[in-house]
């Protein structure tokens, strides 16, 4: 086999409940995530040593040595089924960098079912989400795609039943990045300031009535169902993320909130019309860098071309 390509895609979190820090400096997560349609795409071919291209979207700012997340995926899957061939990883990111959208986490996901192709390792999903999970948190959600409670750091996962309906989204990328750990960094101490201490914060729970609007296809419900409890630490360090949730929910959106660990803000539509109206008006209102129409649940990744 000469290459493999693997398409991925980008993750929301309906639900992303942060519970107290633990003793590994992670934190204990309830999350419902869901998978929409904008993708990376990562090419895996022999080569004489590991290396990694990186083009499109933000290209320049993901690392393109060993501290890639796809090549440490690449490394992870070799030390289970040894003696491999190098190989070289080309990643097309239409994912943004450091925008709360797990795309490094694509990206590790995608070598990671690439190079099973590849090297014809013949490792099942199991196999490779227990892999994916060793590599970084939201690493198992992007093989499975879909929409999917986390637990633990967020790779405990368990499918949700999948109706047929198809969510309508806008994303309104910002002008900047956030780092994820420090915006767990900006929780933690907000909650201190506020007088939490560890044990008086509450154990992550499911939103049932989450789940439940989410079963019925009811986007109206969903729509006001959406929270996460990194917003306000994620708006305390880009306070102009306030002014675009406010723009969004003015111009009609059924929902809003900040994607994951942000500055991505991501909005809901009744149905693509409005989606499109949406993604036009927030366009016009000057309150972010770009926008993008995306829809879910898609699927996780998988091989679109390998020979
Ligand atoms: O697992 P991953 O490398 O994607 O996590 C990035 C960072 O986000 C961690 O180093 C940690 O600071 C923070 N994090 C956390 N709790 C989680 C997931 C991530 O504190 N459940």
């Amino acid at each position: 086999m000469t290459g493999v390509t693997v398409r991925v895609p980008a993750k929301l979190n309906l639900q992303l409940a942060v519970g107290p820090p633990r003793a590994d400096g992670y934190h204990d997560l309830v999350t419902v995530f869901h998978a929409v349609s904008l993708f990376d795409q990562v090419l895996v071919e022999p080569a004489g040593r590991d290396g990694v291209t990186v083009t499109g979207e933000g290209a320049d700012r993901v690392p393109a040595d060993h501290d890639n997340l796809a090549l440490r995926a690449v490394a992870a899957l070799r030390a289970t089924v040894r003696d491999r061939g190098a190989v070289h990883v080309t990643i097309a990111k239409k994912i943004p960098v450091a925008a709360g959208l797990a795309g490094g986490s694509a990206d590790a996901a995608a070598a990671l079912v690439a190079c099973n192709e590849l090297w014809e390792a013949g490792l099942s999903h199991q196999q490779l989400a227990t892999i994916a999970g060793a590599v970084g948190s939201d690493v198992a959600f992007a093989l499975l795609g879909g929409t999917a409670v986390g637990r633990g750091r967020g790779e405990q996962l368990t499918s949700a039943l999948a109706p047929a309906t198809q969510y309508h989204w806008v994303l309104a990328f910002a002008d900047g990045q956030l780092s994820t750990p420090a915006v767990y960094a900006a929780l933690d101490r907000l909650r201190g300031e506020r007088g939490d201490g560890a044990g008086e914060i509450a154990r992550p729970e499911l939103d049932t009535a989450l789940m439940s609007a989410l079963r019925t296809g009811n986007a109206a419900r969903v729509g006001q169902r959406l929270t996460n409890d990194l917003q306000p630490a994620a708006v305390s360090l880009f306070p102009a993320l306030r002014k675009t949730l406010t723009a969004g929910l003015e111009l009609g959106a059924l929902g809003a909130l900040v994607a994951g660990s942000g500055p991505t803000c991501v909005f809901l539509a009744a149905n693509p019309e409005r989606a499109l109206e949406l993604a036009v008006s927030l366009s016009g209102a000057g309150v972010c860098r770009s926008v993008a129409r995306v829809s879910g649940p898609a699927p996780g990744a998988a091989v679109i071309s390998a020979g």
